[in-house]
């Protein structure tokens, strides 16, 4: 896809307020899409579309809590009406938490599942019949190589990812033969304010520094490129390509190792 094939696509983009959703909504901006920025943070969206804006850019704000299914709901109908039809939808807003599953407070583990997996489904699933009545759109969801790579600590991050992992794998395969793609985003350690975010939450430890992290807008050049070349998984940066080998190679090892990394945390 050329950039002046991006003009005036339309990119929706969850978690658009902070980090990876941020900027990637200034990237596609940038190359001509018109960005939908969905977050709770109402006055950051706000900021990042004068900002995009005053670029040159078309950007609209909807403030919502994607924990919540009739918001999610309300999103799709808000963007649907007038005849709006996403063609890239960047299923990114997620939280992370670190420490022993049995300390974690059912409210964070529930509100994880709620925004890392129910929101990514229910929002596919509300947007896909519009894609498939113009047979065309891609749905990119934001992964994480914690998905193929389940260390100690991260059970129910892991776990929400390695369900991205699988969502995204079954999706591609009903869809091979029309114009919809659908890509997973297997990210490594990004600087955002994810592991602030992670450190503040009740009952957790501290989160391992996030050593050799990329930028958030590396992350949104990949999501750029993937765009223009849909492909059915991408490792960001791409040395994490062998990250599932690691847990085939060497998981009886991580078994034995990780859990000491824990205990060191407390
Ligand atoms: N940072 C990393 O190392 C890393 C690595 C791999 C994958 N990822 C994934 O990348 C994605 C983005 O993370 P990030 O690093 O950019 O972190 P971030 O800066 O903390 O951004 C998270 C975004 O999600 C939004 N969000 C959280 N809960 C929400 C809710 N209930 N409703 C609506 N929006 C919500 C936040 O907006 P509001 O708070 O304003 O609602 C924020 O915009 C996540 O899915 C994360 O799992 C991150």
């Amino acid at each position: 896809m050329t950039a002046t094939q991006f003009t005036n696509q339309l990119a929706i983009i969850t978690g658009a307020s902070s980090g990876i959703g941020a900027a990637t909504a200034r990237e596609l901006a940038r190359h001509g899409s018109r960005v939908v920025l969905i977050a709770r943070r109402k006055e950051r969206l706000q900021e990042l579309s004068a900002e995009i804006q005053a670029a040159g850019g078309n950007a609209q704000v909807i403030a919502a809590d994607l924990s919540q299914a009739a918001e999610r709901k309300a999103v799709v109908s808000q963007v649907l009406t007038g005849g709006s039809t996403p063609d890239i939808l960047v299923n990114n807003a997620g939280l992370g938490w670190y420490g022993y599953y049995a300390d974690m407070p059912w409210e964070t583990a529930l509100e994880m599942l709620q925004v890392n997996v129910e929101a990514v489904v229910h929002l596919t699933r509300l947007f896909i019949p519009a894609m498939h009545q113009r047979d065309r759109g891609h749905i990119i969801n934001i992964g994480s190589i914690s998905g193929s790579l389940p260390n100690q600590g991260i059970a129910m991050y892991g776990a929400s990812k390695a369900f991205l992992d699988a969502f995204t794998t079954s999706l591609y395969r009903e869809l091979v033969g029309t114009n919809i793609h659908v890509s997973v985003v297997r990210a490594g350690p990004v600087k955002s304010e994810f592991y602030h975010r992670a450190r503040t939450r009740p009952g957790g430890l501290p989160v391992p520094a996030e050593r050799f992290a990329v930028s958030a807008e590396h992350v949104a050049r990949s999501i750029h490129k993937l765009v223009v070349r849909p492909r059915k998984v991408i490792y960001v940066p791409a040395v994490l390509s062998l990250a599932p080998w690691l847990e085939i190679l060497f998981g009886k090892i991580i078994d034995r190792l990780g859990p000491l990394l824990l205990q060191r945390a407390k």
